[in-house]
């Protein structure tokens, strides 16, 4: 998490799903490039798509195709060269309130308790009455399962722990947007399935507009209203996937042969791009075995 932010009006702690404010931020012929003209690199080409109000936009592409670009973009870390990027029809020029970022890394100050951790942002900014900072953080911290432990260090937190207190960190300023940048990225297997489970019931209560980037496809089905499967660099959009599973979601529905179909769809597509890079570089074996593996 990156930016400090302020509450968005008239949403009272517990707010109702239905009254959340959401955004739809719509990508307008995007591009990226960086580096010096010789040796520019074009990481980003004429994306064109809409992050639907209330659902979850979920990412996946080639390992460093451009997706953190992609984040910072929307984030408004980064400016596109071409295109523009709106949010709720405003264009983005640059960080903001209404978006919050959770990355891999973990962004607990260590000398403070995750409870301390969870009211530092707002208030450091004094935009929102102490009395009533208190009683949210409190409310995220209990609904992220950490009640007990609000008053420990970050270092004496498992790193599941550490993510849901990343969670509760970014939602007390109530972004009309999350992006989420590989968030479970370094977790081991039975805490990752946790908290996607976790990370899925907190969307569905009260579905605030979310751009989530894995690796995972498994992972991106999981939580996913409609999986982007991007391209290699210069990194376009493939295919988009509506995955139409209900909700609220469960692991069972990963052995559904809908689920089983939106995973071949994408793998077939990462497999192309690995092929196609493994030519064009000749040091991609490792990559295109790996997903080869996947489709067992
Ligand atoms: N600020 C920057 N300056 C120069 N090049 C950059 C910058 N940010 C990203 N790049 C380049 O853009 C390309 C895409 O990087 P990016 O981090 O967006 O990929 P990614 O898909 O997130 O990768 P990963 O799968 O490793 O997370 C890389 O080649 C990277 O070197
Ligand atoms: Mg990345």
């Amino acid at each position: 998490m990156q930016q400090p932010v302020t509450p968005t009006a008239n949403e009272a702690p517990g707010t109702p799903a239905t009254a959340v404010g959401k955004a739809t931020v719509e990508l307008k012929k995007v591009s990226k490039s960086y580096g010096d003209e010789w040796e520019r690199q074009e990481v980003i080409r004429d994306i064109t798509m809409v992050l639907k109000a209330g659902e979850l936009t979920a990412v996946v592409g080639p390992s460093g195709c451009g997706k953190t670009t992609l984040v910072n973009l929307v984030a408004g870390f980064e400016k596109p060269d071409t295109g523009e990027i709106l949010l709720n029809g405003k264009r983005i020029t640059g960080p903001g309130h209404d978006r919050m970022v959770v990355f891999q890394e973990t962004a607990l100050l260590p000398w403070l308790t995750a409870y301390k951790n969870v009211i530092f942002g707002p208030n450091l900014r004094g935009d929102m009455p102490r009395a009533e900072v208190k009683k949210e953080a409190n409310r995220l911290l209990e609904k992220v399962g950490l009640g007990e432990f609000k008053d420990k260090y970050p270092l004496h937190l498992s790193g599941g722990m550490q993510r849901r207190a990343e969670l509760a960190q970014a939602m007390i300023n109530r972004p009309l947007l999350l992006i989420m940048d590989e968030p479970f990225r370094g977790l081991d297997a039975m805490t990752r399935e946790l908290m996607q489970e976790f990370f899925s019931r907190l969307f569905e209560e009260n579905r605030r507009t979310n751009l989530f980037v894995t690796s995972e496809i498994e992972e991106a089905i999981f939580v996913a209203d409609r999986l982007v499967v991007l391209s290699n660099r210069p990194t376009t959009i493939r295919e988009i996937i509506d995955i139409n599973l209900p909700r609220p979601r469960t692991f069972e529905m990963l052995s559904s042969p809908e689920a089983y179909g939106y995973k071949r769809q994408a793998l077939e597509i990462l497999h192309e791009e690995a092929l196609k890079s493994f030519n064009r570089s000749g040091d991609q074996a490792d990559f295109v075995e790996a997903y080869s593996k996947r489709m067992g």
